[in-house]
């Protein structure tokens, strides 16, 4: 068993708790938030999904989905791993797209932005997995080493508690796709609404491992 701690907190969503392993910095380690009610069982149901789909795809990793990396038992009880999305300089975890947007809102109409959406909405249309929540706080902003951004879907794959989810026609499921991101990424009007009027659906919290990275962010951005 692994013992996880609150030093570790990248961050809580709306029904988990986000780790960064003790022993691989590249690797985060999800867990429910609650025991009982609204979420349990969650990361249990995400790691089956993920367990199914890498067999059918032969353990071929994804590319732009953070990809599982099996199962651990934490003190917080069950967990999952994933690869944790850093940012390439500072090693760092990356921030989420929404977190993004709540700081710079104009940061959706830079090219560097409209590139990475592009590339992504490609690259998970090649995925050909289904994605029910494309919300701008499942996606990582990664900044790469040369300036560019890669953005990374890190929850919201398949649907935990609807099976036939994972059973619809594949040409179905792409288009499925394209409807997800029209109705909550495109146009750029829509990313827009999602930090000023739909923000009560969203339940996000840095732990230290991330707002520690802002405060020295902002110290070096300052010294510049
Ligand atoms: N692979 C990852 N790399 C970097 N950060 C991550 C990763 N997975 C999760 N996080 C961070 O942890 C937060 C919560 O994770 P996640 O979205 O899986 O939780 P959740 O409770 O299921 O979310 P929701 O509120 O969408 O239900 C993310 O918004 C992100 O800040
Ligand atoms: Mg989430």
């Amino acid at each position: 068993m692994i013992t996880l701690n609150e030093e570790l907190l990248i961050a809580s969503g709306g029904v988990r708790r986000v780790y960064r392993h003790p022993e691989n910095p590249k690797i985060c380690i999800k867990v429910d938030a609650r025991k009982d009610g609204r979420g349990a069982g969650v990361t249990l149901a995400e790691a089956c999904l993920f367990e199914q789909l890498m067999e059918q795809r032969d353990q071929l990793d994804f590319v732009a989905i953070s990809n599982y990396r099996g199962r651990i038992e934490t003190n917080f009880g069950f967990g999952a791993m994933f690869d944790l999305i850093t940012d390439e300089i500072t090693g760092r975890p990356s921030q989420i797209l929404m977190k993004m947007l709540e700081d710079e809102p104009q940061f959706i109409e830079t090219n560097r932005f409209k590139t990475a959406l592009k590339r992504f909405r490609h690259d998970l249309v090649q995925e050909a997995v289904l994605c029910r929540d494309l919300r701008p706080w499942n996606i990582c902003v990664q900044k790469l080493e040369d300036g560019d951004l890669r953005l990374t879907l890190i929850d919201g794959v398949g649907h935990a508690r609807k099976k036939w989810f994972e059973h619809i026609p594949l040409f179905v499921q792409i288009k499925m796709h394209y409807y997800f991101f029209s109705k909550y990424i495109y146009p750029g009007k829509r990313l827009h609404e999602f930090y000023t009027k739909r923000s009560s659906r969203y339940s996000w919290k840095p732990g230290p491992m991330l707002s520690k990275g802002l405060d020295q962010q902002k110290k070096s951005d300052e010294n510049l």
